[in-house]
C-alpha cells in the first residue's frame, strides 16, 4: 500500500513536468547499440516525432542500457522517470504479463512472414492489451532477428550443451529451452553479458546477430551455430498515463510516426541482421556452423516439448492462437 503511493506520487511528479513543458522532453530508453535495428529505428521514430508535432515535442534517445538496465528500465517505465521503451518480447515475464513468452518458444515461427501474421493481427493486439493493468500501452512490435546459439566449444549436436552456462533474457520458456538441452541457464542484464562471456563467468548465449556482432560477442565467443531456433523482437512501450494525457495534437503526430518508424525497423531488420553476420564471418573471430537437416531435425525434437511444458505458464490458448494465426 506504502509502495504504492510512493509510486503514485513519484509518477505524479515525474509525469506532470514534461507534459506542460515547451519543448515536451520524452525519453527513449533502450539497452542496444544505437547500430542495431532497435536503435536505427528509435532515432526514426525521433525524427519523425519532432517533425510531425512541429518541434513540441524532443525525443532523447538513450541506447546501451545508458540510461536503466533491463529490469530497471521498465520499473522506471511505471514510475514515470522515463516515457518510452522497446524492451524485448522475452521481459515482460517479471512484470506478470506471462503470455509474451510465447514468443520465446522454440521453433515457434518458420520465418519472418509467419512472425508477421502475429504481429499484424489479432493475437499481436491481445497480447499489447495484456499491459494496460500494469499502466502500459503497447504501441507496436518492431522486429529483430532469429537467434544463433554461441559458446567457445562447437555446438553441432544437442549433447554439445550438457553442463554449458548460458546466459539468458529473464524469460522462463528461455530457461525451459536450456534445460532441455542440459545445460545450466542464468538470467543476466544484456549490459553485463560480453563481460560475463570474456571472463567465462558463462560459456555461451543467443542473440541474433545483430546483437551479437554490436556487442563484439564474436571477439570473445569462438564457435556459433546458425540454428534459427527462436526469435528476438520487440514491443514498443509507453507509459500509459502519459501518453493518454498528451494533447490530442501531439499524440496524434506521435502515432504517426511510430507507424513509419515501425515500417521503416521492420524494413531494415533482416538486412541488418545480415550484415552483422557477413561482418563477424569476415573478422575470422567466430567460427559459424550451418545445421543440417538431421542436425536440424534433432534440435526440434529436443526443443519442440518444450512448448507443452510451458503452457500452463504461457496459456495453451494463446500457444493455439499463435499455431492457428501460422498455419
Ligand atoms: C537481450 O537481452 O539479449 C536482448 O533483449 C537485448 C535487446 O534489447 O535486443
Amino acid at each position: 500500500m506504502k509502495k504504492t503511493l510512493v509510486a503514485s506520487l513519484l509518477a505524479s511528479v515525474f509525469l506532470s513536468a514534461p507534459v506542460w513543458a515547451n519543448p515536451m522532453i520524452i525519453k527513449f530508453s533502450h539497452v542496444v547499440s544505437p547500430d542495431t535495428p532497435k536503435g536505427k529505428g528509435a532515432v526514426r521514430f525521433k525524427e519523425l516525432a519532432e517533425k510531425y508535432t512541429e518541434g513540441k515535442v524532443v525525443v532523447e534517445v538513450y541506447p546501451n542500457s545508458q540510461l536503466y538496465k533491463d529490469k530497471e528500465e521498465l520499473e522506471a517505465l511505471q514510475l514515470g522517470a522515463v516515457h518510452m521503451l522497446a524492451p524485448s518480447l522475452a521481459k515482460f515475464g517479471p512484470l506478470g504479463v506471462r503470455e509474451f513468452e510465447v514468443f520465446d518458444l522454440p521453433f515457434i515461427f518458420n520465418d519472418r512472414s509467419d512472425l508477421r501474421k502475429v504481429t499484424e493481427g489479432p493475437v499481436g493486439r491481445m497480447l499489447l492489451d495484456k499491459l494496460e493493468p500494469k499502466g502500459i500501452k503497447g504501441l507496436s512490435y518492431w522486429d529483430n532477428g532469429f537467434k544463433v546459439m554461441s559458446a567457445n566449444s562447437p555446438l553441432k549436436s544437442i549433447d554439445d550443451f550438457l553442463g554449458l552456462k548460458m546466459r539468458i533474457q529473464s524469460s522462463k520458456v528461455l530457461e525451459a529451452q536450456f534445460k532441455a538441452l542440459d545445460a545450466v541457464p542464468q538470467v543476466m542484464a544484456f549490459s553485463e553479458v560480453y563481460q560475463a562471456l570474456q571472463t567465462g563467468v558463462v560459456d555461451g548465449t543467443e542473440n541474433p546477430p545483430s546483437n551479437m556482432y554490436t556487442q563484439k560477442m564474436h571477439e570473445v565467443q569462438k564457435h556459433a551455430t546458425v540454428s534459427n531456433h527462436g526469435y528476438l523482437g520487440y514491443a514498443v512501450i509507453v507509459n500509459k498515463k502519459f501518453w493518454e494525457g498528451l494533447p490530442e495534437d501531439i499524440r496524434k503526430g506521435m502515432e504517426k510516426a511510430m507507424d513509419e518508424a515501425t515500417v521503416y525497423a521492420n524494413d531494415i531488420a533482416e538486412q541488418e541482421n545480415e550484415e552483422s553476420m557477413s561482418a563477424m564471418k569476415a573478422s575470422g573471430k567466430t567460427q559459424f556452423y550451418e545445421l543440417s537437416a538431421a542436425e536440424r531435425e534433432e534440435w526440434v525434437k529436443q526443443l519442440r516439448p518444450v512448448h507443452k511444458e510451458m503452457s500452463s505458464r504461457i496459456g495453451q490458448d494463446v500457444i493455439d492462437a499463435f499455431y492457428k494465426a501460422t498455419e
